[in-house]
């Protein structure tokens, strides 16, 4: 089964997006993170930008072992110098090159011709080559781009020694279905060049990052650059956990494996949060506060007598502590009496009549229902029906059960 390496690109194009920038220290310290996940590249940064980020790309060159350590240079001599001075601590250097190849890019952003394009990719991928082990090439706007241009842009790199050529959706305009035609269209092209690595990198303006990037799997792609959380410029990039535990949980669709820990998913997206401050939407796929959460009655039922009838990922596999049951005014009651179960407390059934009647009152306040609120219905009913009982196993604190 093949490979598809992992290249996270959070502390570069992630931090590229308002709001999620990072000093030295908390760059490495996510990049620990990322090495424990078992991702196979981590793009440290964009060493020209700033002196900051020149130093803070050598921190974690020199911190990293066993991943591989990324930096992103524009085709142009300062930029490659920065990036490769950034790279000297790498235990595993890979100098990032990029141009666009797009006429929209080359004419009102670089005013190059594409004559022009292509000398600047073979120079400075060549003279990349002669210092650092390992180039990619990315042709930015790749999707936007004339494909014949493309082609040739693609094989020029490859010429040059880049060995993994990355075709950026960088505005996020693809479908999933052109996208991969493109990868079929490079892969055919390059099909004589040996050791090539075709990579995908997608943006998420129509949310269809993840999607693209699965089509490009399924084209031959075999690097997918992604971000934890999926932050990235504009829209963001496609999401690390959404792509690493699709291509498990279909690994049989798929037919490729990663290198990704899954069951540090839940962690490393806990870092970036506490370190950005920055936290994810409650609904976002894995590691969002609801992707485990079940709140109707039909649901909880089912997950109670088994949870694959509404879970696809079990919450363990991505290190999500547990599965939520939500008492809400969609549940139903065999959940509110599991609740009470786990709050330490056996309810009769008039008991669990009545506290279901009170707990749908209050949800249909408009209100979640804390654990507070539970057992505050259950003193409630008790107190009601002159039966009030501590259970055993209930501490006390100021007259009432915690
Ligand atoms: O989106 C993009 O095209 C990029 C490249 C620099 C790889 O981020
Ligand atoms: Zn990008």
């Amino acid at each position: 089964m093949d490979t598809v390496h992992i290249f996270d690109t959070t502390l570069r194009d992630g931090e590229q997006s308002p709001g999620f920038s990072m000093n030295c220290d908390e760059k490495v310290a996510l990049a620990r993170r990322l090495e424990a996940l078992g991702v196979d590249v981590i793009e440290a940064g964009f060493p020209v930008a700033s002196a900051g980020e020149l130093d803070a790309v050598r921190a974690v060159a020199a911190a990293v072992r066993t991943a591989r350590v990324a930096a992103l240079a524009r085709a142009r001599r300062e930029d490659v110098e920065a990036a490769l001075a950034a790279l000297k601590p790498a235990a595993q250097p890979r100098l990032h090159v990029f141009l666009a190849t797009s006429d929209l890019h080359l004419q009102a952003k670089l005013r190059m011709t594409r004559r022009e394009a292509l000398e600047a990719i073979s120079c400075w991928v060549r003279y990349g080559k002669e210092r650092c082990p390992e180039v990619e090439f990315s042709a930015e706007d790749a999707s936007r781009s004339d494909i014949r241009f493309l082609l040739e842009a693609m094989e020029t790199a490859a010429e040059a020694g880049a060995t993994i050529l990355n075709l950026p959706d960088t505005v996020g305009f693809s479908t999933p279905e052109e996208y991969g035609a493109m990868f079929h269209r490079v892969r055919n092209h390059l099909g004589r060049v040996e050791n090539i690595i075709l990579s995908a990198h997608c943006h998420n303006d129509l949310g269809l990052a993840v999607a693209n990037s699965l089509a490009a799997v399924r084209a031959g792609a075999r690097q997918l650059e992604c971000t934890i959380n999926g932050i990235g410029e504009r829209a963001g990039n496609a999401s690390l956990e959404e792509i690493a535990v699709a291509l498990a949980v279909r690994q049989n669709f798929f037919d490729v494996r990663t290198n990704i820990h899954l069951e540090e998913i839940y962690s490393a997206s806990r870092t970036l949060c506490e370190i950005t401050g920055v936290s994810v939407p409650p609904n976002k796929a894995v590691v969002g506060a609801n992707a485990f959460a079940h709140e109707a009655g039909i649901h909880q039922d089912g997950i109670l007598k088994n949870p694959l009838t509404y879970e696809i990922i079990r919450p363990e596999a991505v290190g999500v502590p547990t599965r939520r049951l939500v008492v809400g005014k969609h549940s139903g009651r065999n959940a509110l009496r599991t609740r009470f179960i786990e709050l330490g407390y056996t309810l009769s059934e008039q008991e669990l009549r009545d506290c279901y009647r009170a707990a749908m009152d209050l949800a249909d306040s408009g209100r979640e229902i804390t654990d507070r609120d539970l057992l505050t219905l259950i003193h409630q009913a008790r107190r009601q029906n002159r039966s009030v009982a501590v259970p055993a196993n209930a501490t006390v604190v100021c007259g009432e059960a915690q």
